[in-house]
């Protein structure tokens, strides 16, 4: 049955990244690898890291009250939180329920979800959940929150440079300037382990890099034909690269989204659709014998078709890369760090714009999606929205590590994981006003955070380190 809402999306947007990184030019001459291997071979100019101060409840507690003031929403109107994460803290106890803090705090404990994990895709369901739920009988009319976390990061060795960590906190409802077009997802699910995390005592995942790119372009050519498909039968025509005017990619590293915006060119040249112009069908006639698997290993098929999609790459991808290749992967918060860069290169201009979404998660869960945008009415407008990320002036006030500090935190959060009975530094001199940060977990393993003071307070701050459950 149809939904009674309509335009059910997403009204607000807030990101958090750690305000500590580093260059991927410095890292990558500290590990010896050749000149240009992170920058150009990967894509990535930046990477950031928690130090032992943050975490992913942390930055969730960060993104959530950020949300909340800054678009004036009572906590009391929120009836649905979903968190997306793969960075497991505890195996029972959700990252969810530590938020709820923020909402016991003014009495509202009527508020369904719990996390969802599933490598970099967990986010993406949440979304699901939230919206799903709006456009259900069991809403109640109150709004949807969905907090995507996590911190990626890897061993010593080649996947290092492509960690990254943020917190994005989406506040879903009826009338969004940022509203999906439900009736055209196309999903790829199946086993595999291209990157899983076994060992329970180590944030560190098991990655066969080489496999996880190949199956999240199969991933990726599945998801692509299925939303055609879905788009054929319903619209009566074929869709094409024309027909979306951005396309946002989870980005582990933006080497992968250049070879995935490429092979839809080759997936369009395949079912001859009308994007793909004589020039272009040209240079790819060659590879249209291949095989699905010989298609995934050829260089020569990879380099015709970047080179046949650079112009459109540049106009309907660029725009959505900014912060994943400052801040690096994010895992579930990544893709919608990728759309947060969207909104805040075009905010202007994007009102009527069709935005095609591809989501991934290792393992693997992958769905492809599309939202059509508008403009949208204070607070919840694309340009307020941009406005209150503020991703400029968060990137320009970032603080750079040099490469020896970098390792040295990531030995001390090794040495930290799953550990109990410490307090931290408490230094939260790099982090911004109204930034959460860790302060202690006792000999319970219970986790204690505080907020740094100076900007607008929320009941639950706690200063200098006290506990955040009121004590
Ligand atoms: N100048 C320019 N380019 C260079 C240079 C150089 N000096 N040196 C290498 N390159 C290029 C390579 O040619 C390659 O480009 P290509 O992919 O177009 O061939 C690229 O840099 C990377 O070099 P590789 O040797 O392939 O890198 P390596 O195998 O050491 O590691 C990898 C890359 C596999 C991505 C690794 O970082 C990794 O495992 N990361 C984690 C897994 C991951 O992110 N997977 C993605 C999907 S799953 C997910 O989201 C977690």
């Amino acid at each position: 049955m149809a939904s009674h809402q309509k335009n059910v999306g997403i009204l607000a947007m807030e990101i958090y990244f750690p305000p500590t990184c580093i260059r991927q030019e410095v890292l990558e001459a500290h590990d010896g690898a050749s000149k240009g291997k992170y920058t150009i071979g990967l894509g990535q100019d930046c990477m950031a890291f928690c130090t032992e101060v943050e975490d992913v409840i942390s930055m969730s507690l960060t993104a959530v009250t950020s949300l909340l003031e800054k678009y004036g929403v009572d906590p009391k109107q929120i009836g649905r939180l979903e968190v997306g994460s793969e960075t497991v803290i505890d195996k029972s106890k959700s990252i969810k329920t530590f938020l709820m803090q923020i909402f016991e705090e003014t009495g509202n404990t009527d508020i369904e979800g719990v996390d969802s994990t599933n490598a970099c895709y967990g986010g993406t369901a949440a979304l699901f959940n939230c919206v799903n739920w709006v456009e259900s009988s069991s809403w109640d009319g109150r709004y949807g929150l969905v907090v995507c976390t996590d911190s990626a990061v890897y061993a010593e060795g080649p996947a290092r440079p492509t960690g990254g960590a943020a917190a994005i906190a989406m506040l879903i409802g009826p009338d969004a300037p940022i509203a999906f077009e439900s009736k055209f997802r196309g999903s790829h699910m199946s086993h595999a382990y291209d990157f899983y995390k076994p060992n329970l005592a180590s944030e560190y995942p098991v990655v066969d890099g080489k496999l996880s790119q190949t199956c999240y372009l199969m991933a990726l050519d599945s998801c692509y034909t299925r939303f055609c498909q879905k788009y054929g039968k319903l619209e009566g025509k074929q869709f094409s690269i024309d027909d979306a005017d951005y396309f946002v990619f989870h980005s582990p590293y933006n080497k992968l989204v250049q070879k995935s915006f490429a092979r839809l060119w080759f997936d369009d040249f395949l079912r001859n659709a009308s994007s793909v112009d004589e020039a272009a069908k040209q240079k790819l006639a060659p590879f249209s014998t291949l095989t699905g698997d010989e298609s995934y290993q050829s260089r020569d098929l990879e380099k015709a078709a970047q080179q046949v999609s650079k112009p459109s790459y540049d106009a309907k991808v660029v725009p959505a890369t900014l912060i994943p290749k400052q801040v690096g992967n994010m895992y579930t918060a990544s893709i919608y760090a990728a759309f947060a860069s969207l909104i805040h290169n075009k905010h202007n201009s994007l009102a009527g714009q069709r935005v095609l979404m591809f989501s991934y998660g290792s393992g693997l869960a992958a769905t492809m999606f599309s939202f059509r945008l508008r403009g949208g009415q204070l607070p919840f407008s694309l340009s307020n929205i941009a406005n209150v990320m503020n991703v400029g002036e968060k990137l320009k006030s970032r603080h750079e590590f040099p490469p020896e500090k970098f390792v040295e935190t990531m030995k001390l959060m090794e040495h930290m994981y799953g550990g109990k009975d410490f307090v931290t530094s408490k230094d939260c001199s790099l982090l911004a006003p109204g930034t959460y940060y860790l302060t202690e977990v006792d000999s319970m393993y219970r986790r204690f955070y505080a907020k740094k003071a100076g900007a607008n307070t929320t009941s639950i701050a706690c200063e200098n380190g006290s506990h955040a459950n009121g004590h």
